[in-house]
């Protein structure tokens, strides 16, 4: 099929309004917006202003309404218990009422603050449903975030609730979560009302109800059978806060709103990912991320879906041919997941062998996003699954692919390594350092202009000039998106690099910089540097390079086991923190700025240049013996020393 991309896209570009109400059609309003878009409200604008609807409304109650009560909303599918449980649009329906009148008796309403620290359990997500029921604003935050995140997190959004349960379950370890909870509390300074907690048979948490913890299943399961309506919210109320990270160690909150979101969802799903009402969708990803946000919860659930909620790793729970085994078991029609998954499995069954234990016939694609899709990876999974596997970019920031070859309208002739072209709403230039377009072809920064589409962030929570400053001043009339590409003559989008000192673990977005504050914090360490480096499964990990106080005497071996673990308990084990080298000095500049761009290089092993304005070229020989110490990079010498000084 001639893919009607072309067409699509111009209508969007002629008339952006007409198309977005067009889109906005597929949304139940309780009250119809009064215009499109107003670009005298917000920071940049506001969409869908004066409508009023409910996320939980449309995503629930309108399917019930229809006769598609029995339809199955969601799969549970836990490969760490071995536990499967399908739940009707009906029992969601159910559960969230009897969660949101649990929620309202504790007090919390419109536009209150809800925190949900949750594992992949379905509860996680009829908790988010409940709060958009009644107008409350949930901020979910990732299990594998340490204490003192989730605190400077409820100290931001000030949540009047925590939803949470008593553990998680990683492969070999179940992880506590009541005392990372209780630790998170004791550091906020703005502390929970109450605390709803979900007890999980594989650890019993303490509950203290004097100190308002509450057990979930006990009021929720008295709340059954109660009703209560939607709470009607004005399209640009915050559905949630998101928080991701930023260049600082403060994280920023992203905010989504309710009916931009949705309508942008809406047509996300029959156009970019081809799926029709009643099919099974699954994200293997998790609702910490946005990715789960969209595309477990609310795209899946707004188009009519069946999302797959999964526990377990794409290796070793139990093997490489967990993700087949879902696909077959539930009939996954279309999945998305992060490349860094597919490099495990590769890593694990190069071949491919265990796909064939397995009824893959009715997966129509895959879709991977998160973080560079790398050509090998790409090929590899194509040849494997005999499907087409599309690439798409987007952002926490955005909500939905900036970039992408859209299934629904017809798939555009691909090119590995590029997530194709922009979608309706995206109009992308790749512009140089002073803000000028570069020719075709040309490495430039990837800028999208304003307005951002409906869907993408407004603001971020309560920090309107941070917003400002971070994502719309770098490049007036644009929205910086942090991130180097380049698009080619067809028009097609590459997109290779950060450009701040965000970097992509796993799939997981973190901060060397807040990296670099907390080893910063251990007494022996006098300076140091956290760079990220190339990893063959999980893209990029962290490194940190620590220089030493002149009068530390201690095992040098000691003090960088204590900063990785000062890592692990005040950032997280996602974080993947655990290469650590000690060096006599940092390579800087003479003004002093740290050459973390040439350390990188180094690192991956390779070329680079001398910098001309180096302060002490022998920092870099004892970074590069560092890293070929323990096994890194370090091979390429310079390839040119004309810069030397
Ligand atoms: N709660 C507590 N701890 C968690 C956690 C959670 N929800 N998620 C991860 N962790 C811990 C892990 O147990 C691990 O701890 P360890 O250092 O003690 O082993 C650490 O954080 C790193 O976890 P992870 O990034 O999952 O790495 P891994 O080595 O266990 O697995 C992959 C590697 C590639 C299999 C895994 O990262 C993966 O499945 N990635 C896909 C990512 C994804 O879907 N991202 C969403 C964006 S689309
Ligand atoms: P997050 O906000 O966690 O979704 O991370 C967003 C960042 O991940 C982007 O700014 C990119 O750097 C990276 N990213 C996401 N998807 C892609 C993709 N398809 N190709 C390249 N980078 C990607």
């Amino acid at each position: 099929m001639q893919s009607q991309y072309f067409d699509v896209y111009s209508s969007w570009e002629n008339n952006p309004e007409a198309f977005w109400k067009s889109a906005s059609e597929a949304i139940d309003w309780f009250k119809e917006p009064d215009a499109v878009f107003d670009a005298n409200a917000g920071v940049y604008g506001r969409w869908f202003v004066g409508g009023e609807t409910n996320t939980c409304y449309n995503c629930l109650d309108r399917h019930v309404a229809a006769g598609n009560g029995d339809r199955l909303a969601f799969i549970h599918d836990s490969a760490m218990t071995g536990a499967q449980r399908s739940f009707t649009y009906s029992e969601v329906l159910a559960e969230v009422k009897a969660i949101a009148t649990v929620m309202r008796d504790l007090g919390v309403g419109y536009g209150d603050r809800v925190v949900i620290y949750m594992p992949m359990v379905p509860e996680a997500i009829f908790s988010m449903l409940a709060c958009a029921r009644i107008g409350a604003v949930h901020s979910v935050v990732f299990g594998g975030f340490a204490a003192q995140e989730l605190a400077a997190r409820l100290n931001d959004s000030q949540a009047k609730l925590v939803i949470s349960a008593s553990c998680g379950l990683e492969p070999g370890r179940v992880v506590a979560y009541k005392p990372l909870l209780d630790k998170a509390i004791d550091l906020a300074t703005v502390k929970p009302e109450h605390c709803l907690i979900v007890q999980r048979p594989e650890l019993i948490a303490q509950l203290r109800p004097e100190k308002g913890e509450l057990d979930f299943a006990d009021l929720v399961g008295n709340a059954l059978g109660r009703d209560i309506e939607c709470v009607a919210v004005k399209a640009t109320d915050p559905l949630y806060i998101l928080y991701t990270s930023g260049t600082t160690g403060k994280p920023k909150g992203v905010v989504r709103d309710n009916g931009g979101y949705m309508v942008a969802l809406a047509w996300s799903i029959p156009n970019i990912f081809g799926i029709k009402p009643g099919e099974v969708f699954w994200t293997a990803s998790d609702i910490g991320w946005v990715v789960g946000h969209s595309y477990i919860v609310y795209a899946p659930l707004l188009a009519g879906n069946t999302s797959v909620i999964f526990e377990g790793k794409p290796v070793g729970t139990p093997d490489a041919g967990t993700f087949w085994r879902v696909i077959a078991d539930h009939d996954v029609k279309v999945f998305f997941t992060a490349p860094t998954a597919f490099r495990a499995i590769r890593r694990e069954d190069p071949d491919g062998e265990l796909m064939a234990h397995y009824d893959l016939k009715g997966l129509r694609a895959l879709f991977l996003a998160g973080e560079r899709a790398d050509p090998e990876t790409l090929k590899w999974a194509e040849q494997k699954l005999k499907v087409p596997v599309i690439d798409h970019w987007w952002q926490t920031e955005t909500g939905w692919p900036i970039a992408a070859n859209p299934m629904g309208l017809g798939l555009m002739p691909f090119k590995h390594g590029s997530p194709t072209r922009p979608m309706p709403g995206y109009a992308i230039d790749v512009l140089d350092d002073s803000g000028l377009p570069v020719p075709a072809g040309t490495l430039g920064n990837l800028a999208i202009r304003l307005p951002l589409p409906p869907g993408c962030l407004p603001t971020f929570w309560s920090a309107d000039e941070r917003f400002r400053e971070t994502c719309l001043s770098t490049f007036p009339g644009y929205y910086t998106t942090a991130d180097a590409g380049v698009i080619d003559e067809d028009g097609y989008v590459f997109v290779m690099a950060r450009t701040d000192d965000i970097i992509n673990c796993a799939g997981h977005r973190l901060s060397t910089g807040s990296m670099e504050e907390v080893c910063a914090k251990h007494p022996d360490v006098a300076e140091c540097a956290v760079i990220g480096i190339s990893d063959t499964v999980k893209g990029q990990i962290p490194c940190g390079f620590l220089v030493l106080k002149h009068n530390v005497s201690r095992e040098t071996e000691k003090i960088s086991s204590e900063v990785a673990e000062m890592v692990r308990s005040q950032i997280g084990p996602v974080a993947a923190f655990k290469t650590v080298m000690i060096v006599p000095k940092l390579p800087k500049t003479r003004s002093g700025k740290i050459l973390r761009g040439t350390m990188q290089k180094i690192a991956d092993g390779m070329p680079w240049t001398m910098p001309a304005t180096i302060e002490d070229p022998g920092a870099l020989d004892a970074v590069t013996a560092a890293l070929i110490a323990k096994g890194y990079g370090g091979g390429m010498r310079a390839v040119s020393r004309t810069g030397d000084t």
